[in-house]
């Protein structure tokens, strides 16, 4: 089972997948828990590049780092582990492709979509869950972390905007594949929710 999260930077998907990956561990399953950009060595250098390098990058050229980084992950690190019958809980996925570079940066939605699913083979998650957060109160939780913002956390609140719209746009579209959870509540609620939905998917899928 391939069970990716979303959402806007300061949404809570790390705490998330972690919360999730003992949950399913608890209950018996191999959980590979990863993240894009990042999830492979070659991903930690592009992640470098694309989070951290000075100059000014295009559009396309970010893109087709993100869409570099998803093709290494997903054919040498999740592909195989979804073989083995594992389950995968993925801290982002194409969806943030079509969020950040299509809504974000502006380029076509769908050809950013079409460009991810060359790079990833036409793998599509079984499950999305989408934290939903106003971009003001993801601000203020960054910036209460107190961390150095990356290139994309630096964008301004428009940017962060259109981002969550595009999200919401993306989960409306596909129902069937996505879990819009509110970011705002307590993580335990929200851990809550995300194993009704996964636990549903395990019944259905041991039947
Ligand atoms: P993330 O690892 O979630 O950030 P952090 O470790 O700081 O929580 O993601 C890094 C940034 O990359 C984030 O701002 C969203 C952006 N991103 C894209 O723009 N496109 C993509 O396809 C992906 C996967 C991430």
């Amino acid at each position: 089972m391939f069970i990716t999260l979303e959402g806007g930077d300061g949404s809570g998907k790390s705490t998330q997948a972690e919360l999730l990956e003992a949950w399913l561990t608890e209950r018996g399953s191999t959980v590979v828990r990863t993240r894009e950009p990042g999830g492979t060595e070659f991903g930690v250098e592009v992640r470098e590049i694309v989070l951290h390098s000075r100059g000014h990058i295009s559009p396309r050229a970010e893109a087709l780092l993100y869409a570099a980084d998803r093709a290494q992950h997903i054919a040498t690190k999740v592909r195989p582990a979804l073989e083995r019958g594992e389950v995968v809980v993925q801290d982002r996925y194409l969806d943030s492709s079509v969020a950040y570079q299509g809504a974000g940066r502006v380029l076509d939605a769908t050809e950013v979509r079409q460009l991810s699913l060359w790079a990833a083979e036409g793998l599509l998650p079984d499950v999305t869950i989408l934290l939903d957060l106003d971009e003001d109160v993801a601000r203020a939780r960054l910036d209460g972390a107190n961390k150095r913002f990356d290139r994309l956390e630096a964008e301004k609140g428009e940017f962060h905007a259109r981002v969550r719209a595009a999200f919401l746009e993306l989960a409306e579209a596909e129902p069937e594949r996505f879990l819009v959870v509110d970011a705002a509540r307590p993580a335990a609620e929200i851990a809550e929710v995300i194993r009704a939905r996964v636990e549903e998917l395990l019944v259905r899928r041991s039947q």
